[in-house]
């Protein structure tokens, strides 16, 4: 526990202090001139121990004040290491580009539960368990008739997944490990066949059910794209790309909709629930919604000669280069390259797609002038993605279902590994309190209406 003692170091004289070598911070407070030894682990401080730093021994006690969690760290985790300066992704210590040359992505998704490769025999059974868990319920196709045409399948994804928890009332034996074990594999084996059928609702077609014969990957593009054929038959090469994809796409340590996850599940929630709050946190435009967005963005652009223009409006705070930048990576996305690597396999299986030429520019505009070096901007993980899907001829606003069917291996382990820590705590974060205190009620009569911060719009809709 840290000490109020002064540091034991001697004064150097240019203000700073010798090193005592000790790990920890000695902290002063300048309103009272004491002093505080707040201990060092893993390059942290425990915001706990700030509490201790008070002007008037009943005071609440110092807190960190750290909006959207840009230097936070919510919890120690073995799944995933990101080093953003180097541009390094590693799952269990495995550098994604080497999981991406000779994994496939179930073999991932067991490497990212289990914590270790799997052996044959396991990687045997893993599979054959997951492939013999991709149907759903035939009632779940009742949730998806009440959804209009042109329902998006993010919200379909979101609400189809939330309904499983339905399905299965047992997942709420948290500490029972086949219970947690079923609820892992149904997860991700039943995510890409909830996604598929949300295709297939908006397109107005027949339900494709899985096929038992195929790979993870083919089974997705035969739910997706099978017809009258007896048997889907998949391009291999779009097949890899998919399942490279995948790998690409399976766990990202703390971002916007794994700490959805960890947060929902601290509270004790089913794993189906948890997951279906990361897949909203995944819908934003800002995170898993990027690479629908830069579709939209590339088409906007629609040809080569208007790079010089719109990237002119961003520099005018008038667009945003969505599939560029990255809060974590701050020379480049170790994703994109992978990715940039296997789109043309894709192309060569698939019809050239001419939103590559402006893609292209961008990137080359964006990796040259000031303004996007000086602020990191490359491409990330999104930005050839959507670009791919585009030529699988995979419908835009099916791009972020499609993020969200490997991320689930990433959001389950880490469900699991948080849920088996001992001792965890539910996530309620605490604030800075900025309104008002002890305020008269006012009768109705006396009252303005004028001091809101934004009170209801002029012309309510409807009115
Ligand atoms: C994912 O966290 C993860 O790991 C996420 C993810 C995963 O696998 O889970 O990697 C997946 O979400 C990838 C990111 C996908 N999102 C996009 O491509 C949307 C576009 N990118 C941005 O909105 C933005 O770059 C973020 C959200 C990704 C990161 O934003 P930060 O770290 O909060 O950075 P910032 O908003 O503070 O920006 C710093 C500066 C600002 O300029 P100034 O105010 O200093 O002048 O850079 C500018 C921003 O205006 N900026 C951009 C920009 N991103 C940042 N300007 C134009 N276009 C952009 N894309």
């Amino acid at each position: 526990m840290p000490t109020e003692e002064t540091a034991k170091s001697a004064a150097t004289g240019d203000g700073s202090v010798a090193a005592t070598g000790e790990d920890s911070l000695t902290v002063t407070d300048n309103r009272t001139g004491r002093r505080y030894e707040l201990p060092i682990e893993s390059e942290t401080i425990k915001a706990m121990d700030l509490r201790q730093i008070k002007v008037h021994e009943d005071d609440f006690g110092m807190m960190a004040y750290d909006p959207a969690y840009t230097n936070t760290a919510s919890c120690t985790s073995a799944i995933t290491y990101i080093d953003g300066d180097a541009g390094v992704l590693q799952h269990r210590g495995i550098p994604i580009e080497r999981l991406c040359e000779k994994s496939t992505y179930l073999e991932v998704a067991y490497l990212l539960v289990f914590g270790e490769l799997p052996t044959r025999p396991q990687l045997e059974d893993w599979t054959y368990d997951i492939t013999h868990h991709t149907f759903v319920h035939e009632d779940i196709k009742k949730f998806l008739t009440g959804f209009r045409y042109d329902a998006h399948p993010m919200g379909m994804l979101l609400a189809t997944t939330g309904a499983l928890s339905t399905f299965y009332p047992d997942a709420k034996k948290l500490e029972d490990p086949v219970e947690r074990y079923l609820a892992t594999i149904r997860l991700i084996a039943k995510i890409p066949t909830l996604a598929a059928f949300s295709y297939r609702h908006n397109s107005g077609l027949p339900y494709a059910y899985p096929d038992n014969d195929l790979s993870y990957s083919e089974n997705f593009l035969s739910m997706m794209f099978k017809m009258t054929e007896t048997k889907y038959e998949p391009d291999p090469r779009v097949a890899r790309a998919l399942d490279v994809l995948f790998i690409l796409h399976a766990d990202h340590e703390q971002n916007c909709s794994t700490s959805a996850v960890r947060s929902v599940g601290s509270s004790g929630a089913d794993p189906y629930s948890a997951v279906a709050a990361g897949i909203a946190a995944l819908y934003g435009p800002l995170h898993g919604g990027a690479n629908e967005a830069v579709l939209k963005m590339l088409r906007h652009i629609e040809k080569v000669e208007n790079v010089p223009d719109f990237l002119e409006s961003v520099k005018r705070k008038e667009e945003k280069l969505m599939g560029f930048g990255h809060r974590v990576y701050k020379n480049h996305d170790p994703r994109a390259q992978v990715i940039k690597d296997h789109a043309g396999d894709v192309f060569e299986a698939t019809e050239y797609n001419p939103l590559i030429e402006i893609a292209t520019e961008l990137e080359r505009h964006a990796l040259e002038e000031e303004y996007f070096v000086s602020r990191k901007l490359f491409p990330n993980v999104d930005f050839y993605s959507g670009v791919i899907y585009e030529a699988l001829k995979i419908p835009p606003d099916m791009f972020t279902a499609i993020f969200a069917i490997p991320r689930t291996s990433g959001w389950i382990s880490q469900w699991l590994e948080m849920t088996a820590e001992p001792g965890g705590k539910i996530a309620r974060p605490r604030q800075i309190y900025t309104g008002a205190i002890d305020a008269e009620y006012e009768p109705i009569a006396d009252r303005s209406g004028g001091n809101t911060i934004s009170g209801p719009p002029a012309t309510r809709p409807g009115a």
